[in-house]
């Protein structure tokens, strides 16, 4: 089966962040780059967002195509329509009593949830089921609709409901976060009272945007292969995993794809020095810069070490704070880390850095283009996640010749080959792995690191360059979900409502 040669499809690709819009994490890079990607093919692709006051900015000139009256908005809902790049409508949901708040789409400025989260996000997900059933006055129906993570979780639900709806497809970036409520919260939302059960959104007693992407859609993804797996273990499956397996003979794992126009360190306008596989040697200018930067010694034979994300425990960004006394023993080893989250980490590594400033670097807050300076000059990029259903991060350092140091588990076991002495040999090893999430293990990986790296510099050019050299773009997982878009609509699921 083969969707792209048919006929242009419209597709309405709907997210709670898109770079450039507003990003806090890798949904914003998928959901800003997949839709451009899928234009490219000759679809009608539109993207739907809240308007947040940083994406309002960020996507002007805007201009008014609709105003809905919605359930759960006292005031008339406007539809605001931009574009992403040159062929993708963007609409923005205009709600200013729910969304025109300053700094993150989630979470206040102490870091707790938006108390209104879930009115939030019914919301937003009510404005989509209109421009999905034509009803916002956009004269134009989707044949797709794609919902992204449990800000969309509602709009399979409420589309399984009507007769003329388009088919949907739910993607999980991480099933961690599932948007779970008390029923007190379900009854204020004004939803269909049929929801309340063990077919429809109820968990556990608590009701479940992400039960009804889950349950409800004609097609459910996550965004690696072997994600796709482990999420049907009690391990990575949250209690969902019955679900899942329920629903297993529609679920795929399609691996993300990164944008190689904003991620190419021939062109990347944040580097003080181009580079590509060919010219491997000059990637130690902008090592030598982040150093000057960042405040380190300027020294390019150092070893320096690199980690950007979320301070989460997903992240595993204790093993690193756990292996640095061993790490720092080791000669010429510097260390930068990026990140903002809990602020227990931030508060570790803030001492870290004040401890150790000859070796350690820390900038909490959140800097794209620094993001990409330390991927242009790292040596290693650290990446040990617990769990990590995708993950970009290693991508770039592959594409940015920062070999990456990884845990095996979801989309970084399914993207970097480990350096083994028969993988090395072969010329096929792109970076280094281990299995258990502790810190010995992050520290056995590390010892081989540092072996490979004694040996004569060939052999670590041809590791990072034969990562430089991978294909991650978009193309081929684009197509895979043309495909699953054909299924979807060819095939649409049963309502689990109706079934019983
Ligand atoms: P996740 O979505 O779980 O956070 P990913 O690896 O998929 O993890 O994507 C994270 C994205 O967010 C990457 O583009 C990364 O560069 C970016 N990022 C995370 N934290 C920061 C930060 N503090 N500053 C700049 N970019 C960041
Ligand atoms: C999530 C995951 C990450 C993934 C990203 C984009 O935030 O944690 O692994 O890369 O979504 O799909």
């Amino acid at each position: 089966m083969s969707s792209h040669n048919n006929s242009p499809l419209k597709i309405l690709f709907a997210a709670s962040e898109a770079q450039p819009f507003i990003k806090t994490g890798g949904l914003a890079d998928v959901a800003g780059s997949l839709p451009v990607a899928l234009s490219h093919f000759g679809h009608d692709v539109r993207l739907v967002l809240p308007a947040y006051p940083r994406a309002v900015e960020r996507a002007i000139p805007l201009k008014e195509v609709a105003s809905l009256r919605l359930t759960g908005a006292l005031h008339p809902v406007r539809i605001l329509e931009g574009k992403l790049g040159t062929n993708v409508t963007t609409y923005l949901v205009d709600a200013p009593d729910f969304f025109n708040r300053p700094g993150n789409p989630y979470v206040d400025a102490s870091g707790h949830d938006w108390g209104d989260n879930p009115e939030r996000f019914t919301l937003f997900c009510r404005a989509i089921v209109s421009i999905a059933l034509n009803h916002a006055g956009l004269h134009w129906q989707p044949d797709i609709v794609h919902c992204n993570d449990w800000q969309t979780g509602l709009v399979p639900p409420l589309l399984a409901m009507e007769w003329n709806r388009p088919a949907t497809v739910f993607t999980i970036h991480n099933l961690a976060y599932q948007g779970m409520y008390p029923r007190a919260v379900f009854d204020r939302l004004h939803l269909p009272a049929a929801f309340w059960s063990y077919q429809g959104l109820e968990f556990h007693d608590h009701f479940s945007f992400i039960k009804g992407g889950i349950a409800f859609s004609d097609w459910v993804t996550t965004v690696s292969p072997t994600y796709a797996e482990e999420i049907l273990t009690p391990e990575f499956g949250y209690g969902l995993e019955g679900l899942l397996h329920h629903r297993a003979d529609r679920l795929s794992g399609v691996l993300n794809g990164i944008d190689y126009e904003v991620w190419d360190p021939a062109a990347d306008p944040a580097l003080a020095q181009h580079f590509d596989y060919k010219t491997f040697n000059l990637k130690k200018i902008n090592k030598l810069h982040l150093q000057r930067e960042l405040g380190l010694p300027e020294n390019e034979n150092a070893f320096l070490f690199g980690h950007i994300g979320r301070l989460v425990e997903q992240k595993g960004v204790d093993l690193i704070l756990d292996i640095l006394p061993d790490l720092l023993e080791q000669e010429a080893v510097q260390l930068v880390m990026l990140g903002s989250g809990h602020v227990s980490l931030e508060n570790r590594l803030r001492d870290t850095a004040e401890m150790h400033p000859d070796k350690v670097a820390v900038y909490i807050g959140y800097d794209e283009s620094l993001a990409h300076r330390i991927e242009a000059a790292c040596d290693c990029f650290i990446m040990p996640s617990r769990f990590e259903p995708c993950g970009l991060n290693q991508l770039y350092s592959l594409r940015y010749g920062s070999v990456p140091v990884v845990k095996r588990t979801g989309g970084l076991a399914d993207t970097v080959i480990d350096a083994t002495a028969k993988n090395l040999l072969d010329g096929v090893a792109t970076g280094f792995s281990f299995d258990e999430p502790s810190a010995a293990a992050l520290w056995e990986c590390l010892e081989r690191v540092f072996q490979l790296r004694s040996r004569p510099a060939v052999w670590w050019e041809k590791l990072a360059t034969t990562g430089m050299k991978q294909d991650f773009s978009w193309d081929s997982s684009a197509k895979h979900y043309l495909d699953i878009y054909q299924e979807a609509m060819n095939n649409p699921a049963v309502n689990p409502l109706k079934q019983h």
